[in-house]
């Protein structure tokens, strides 16, 4: 009795309990009714109040009602340690040490979805454990040139590969309840006077190479949140750009999330509170280093927007659309209480790098099968700075405090002393010895004395006892180099290095240069050099994911997501010396190159102007391509038509291969590249196996946009599409004939 009696009780408080809660706390209620609910109940000010920053990385959330505020982190490679309330100071806890993941160059250069979706899954769940809410990250700015000190953080030079690799970080992080933050929207391709260059470009340039990446973020990948850049596009600035935010962001794409702006990116309050910014974070801050103290109720986005709000002089439309985003995002994330918990430092997140590295390393050239090491090899000698240097400390707001990183030079002598190799080293040269960033220190003491030719003299003596030597060098962290705020200043390696190359190539023929860099650059060597090797910035697993490689543990399977031009001026942003072009002049840097980035660029250059090309890529094994077929040979202006191709592993191990397509329109009424990139599949196979490999290519992978009805448009006529490994590899030319037009809006 006393037990039905209790029963009973519970049911009616229960019922009661849920008859009171509120549509905006009541997860079974549909997510637009809880964020209307939540916004009736709020004031104008506590509306303001969400829409900016109350620390460097937080903004508060409506205590009155219990709803939490937000949590960013950078972003995009691991979750940085968290900051003091109001500076960029480390705050110096001890449970916010993370896995560096490869930076996103190195992911783009897997050509490998799964590898993305690992990705944005591993780092979501290091998001999601460490409490934040939104990850800033990835980035997607366009690979424009190679001086850009950010390229590092950024998926290359092809609107379509970065579009389809972006697609699956965002959901992966999401799955977490954790926004991912796309940026810096848009054109924000350099780091030189980065607050305030202002781009100009046209409109079909704008929509073909610059949006298409963001364009997917937001409509395929369903980011919660973007982030409007620095720079400025047609004379306002990102933040404040209606064009970027009302008319495509918020009109064509129907982006439903929050635009945060980059940190210290606004500068007026009536454009932003017109504009279709909605959250404003690190205004007074060049970014990163400086900031008025506890400036929040000042900001752009606060007091000053709510004046004008109380004035009648702002739309409260506007307000409340901004506020209901923030709502939005805030229940998509912290307030979901269903949401995973996250892991940090996993062993599933080490092999998630190590593997994501593995596959994203890019054997650029091995004459003779120098590569994987060979047995016979007693003795190896490995030279450079970079084989000893952290990489995960530096380089700007990416900069990441780690559990571990494995040293190349670690990882090559563990691998090597497995197999009884004997491992040396020499420095070769003094690069940058620093490593410090916001408080985080690497502790690596790496100062030398020697002079530069005695440090040489050293490292050649070496070489000539050793059965082969590996030179690991590139670029590093450290400011001009590859690293945020400023722009590298040179194409060729820094600190003496193509010398050093240029000797130890001299002294022992069977010589390795292994690059890590986010950037392409100079390789005044490489007729003496037999291998070559890019190994990116990969994050805690650096040592052991290069040595996988380079002892043949794992066959190399990358493929270049931008082109290494053989000089600066092989860029088209280079190609005169333009200054208008680059850096800019006066505030303005115009993109005169318009379509032709990267191979787009290369393609209408000899051979001599290209190192290794975009999708170029070698293996420890042989790929053949078979005949390949189209489904049909001719098509609708809005049909579709796949391409099969068979691919036979003719060597002796398992590897995988990129099969790329890419669409040319033999004639056309606007001027269009040689080629462009439509399609791309990785397939692994054991040896001596074949598979077919079938792709789709659809009526985007044909139309132009025409600046003249801002439509899309596919023109009726011959198409050629080209089958092959890489940009400079085709190894089948289908010709296609599209048989009517067909025009669409975004
Ligand atoms: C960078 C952003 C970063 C933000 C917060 C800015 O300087 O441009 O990419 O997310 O700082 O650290």
């Amino acid at each position: 009795m006393n037990i039905k009696i209790t029963v009973i009780a519970a049911a009616i408080l229960a019922l009661s309990a849920a008859a009171q809660t509120p549509v905006y706390l009541d997860e079974t209620c549909p997510l637009d009714e809880r964020v209307a609910d939540a916004l009736y109940r709020m004031t104008t000010a506590e509306k303001v109040a969400i829409l900016h920053a109350q620390s460097k990385f937080s903004s508060p959330g409506v205590q009155r009602l219990g709803i939490p505020g937000i949590w960013c982190t950078d972003g995009p490679h691991g979750i940085r340690p968290d900051v003091l309330w109001d500076e960029w100071d480390q705050a110096g806890a001890t449970n916010d040490s993370c896995v560096a993941f490869p930076a996103l160059t190195c992911l783009a250069a897997t050509w490998n979805p799964e590898m993305s979706a690992l990705y944005g899954k591993s780092i979501g769940e290091e998001a999601r454990y460490r409490n934040k809410n939104v990850l800033l990250g990835p980035g997607v700015n366009i690979y424009r040139t190679p001086l850009n000190g950010r390229n590092f953080e950024y998926m290359g030079e092809d609107p379509y590969l970065s579009s389809r690799m972006v697609i699956p970080y965002i959901k992966g992080v999401q799955d977490n309840g954790v926004a991912a933050c796309v940026k810096h929207y848009a054109l924000n391709n350099q780091e030189v006077d980065r607050a305030h260059v202002n781009v100009l470009v046209d409109d079909r340039t704008l929509y073909e190479i610059y949006l298409p990446a963001f364009k997917a973020a937001i409509t395929e990948g369903g980011a919660w949140s973007i982030m409007p850049g620095y720079n400025k596009y047609a004379g306002d600035h990102a933040c404040e750009n209606s064009r970027l935010l009302l008319d495509i962001l918020k009109g064509d794409w129907e982006f439903d999330g929050v635009a945060i702006s980059d940190w210290g990116a606004v500068h007026n309050t009536e454009k932003v509170a017109a504009n279709g910014l909605d959250m404003e974070f690190g205004s007074w801050t060049n970014g990163l280093n400086f900031g008025a103290s506890n400036a929040y109720d000042r900001y752009f986005l606060a007091l000053p927007y709510l004046k004008l709000i109380e004035e009648g002089k702002a739309d409260t439309a506007m307000l409340n659309d901004k506020a209901s985003r923030v709502l939005r995002l805030i229940m998509r994330t912290e307030m979901n209480r269903n949401r995973p918990y996250g892991s940090l430092n996993s062993p599933e997140h080490y092999a998630a790098a190590r593997r994501i590295a593995g596959e994203g390393i890019v054997l650029l050239k091995n004459d003779g099968n120098l590569l994987p090491v060979r047995a016979g090899v007693k003795k190896i000698l490995v030279v450079g700075e970079n084989a000893i240097k952290m990489m995960t400390v530096g380089g700007g707001s990416s900069s990441l405090k780690v559990q571990r990183e494995i040293l190349p030079l670690d990882g090559i002598r563990a691998n090597a002393s497995a197999k009884g190799i004997e491992v040396a080293y020499e420095r070769g040269y003094v690069g940058d010895v620093t490593g410090e960033y916001n408080g985080v220190t690497t502790g690596q003491d790496l100062r030398d004395s020697r002079p530069a030719d005695q440090l040489i003299a050293d490292a050649v003596k070496a070489a000539r006892e050793a059965d082969m030597v590996i030179f690991i060098g590139g670029l590093n962290k450290s400011d001009n180099q590859d690293s945020e705020g400023c722009d590298r200043l040179e194409y060729n390696l820094p600190y003496n290095q193509d010398k050093v190359i240029e000797a130890l190539a001299a002294a022992n023929p069977r010589l390795v240069v292994v690059g890590i860099t986010g950037n392409a650059y100079a390789m005044p060597w490489l007729d003496k050099v037999p291998a070559v090797v890019q190994g990116w910035f990969i994050g805690s697993e650096a040592g052991d994911a290069i040595a996988d490689v380079l002892f043949g543990d794992v066959n190399p399977s990358g493929k270049l997501p931008f082109t290494f031009a053989a000089a600066l001026t092989d860029y088209a942003a280079h190609a005169t010396g333009d200054k208008e072009m680059y850096p800019g002049v006066a505030g303005d840097v115009t993109y005169k190159e318009g379509l032709d980035v990267g191979y787009r660029h290369t393609d209408r250059l000899g051979k001599d102007h290209v190192n290794f090309a975009f999708g170029h890529g070698l293996s420890y094994t042989d790929f053949k391509l078979g005949k390949a077929v189209l489904s049909e040979s001719k098509i609708p202006g809005d049909g579709s038509v796949t391409v099969t191709v068979p691919v036979t592993n003719t060597g002796d191990r398992k590897g995988a291969e990129v099969v790329q397509v890419y669409v040319r329109d033999v004639k056309s009424s606007l001027y269009r590249p040689y080629k462009e990139l439509k399609a791309f599949n990785k397939i692994e196979l054991d040896p001596g196996k074949t598979a077919d490999v079938t792709l789709t290519l659809d009526k985007n992978a044909f139309a132009y946009y025409d600046p003249a009805t801002a439509m899309w448009t596919v023109e009726p006529g011959k198409f050629e599409i080209l089958v092959g490994t890489a940009s400079d590899d085709i190894a089948g030319r289908l010709p296609l004939a599209v048989t009517t037009p067909a025009i669409w809006h975004d």
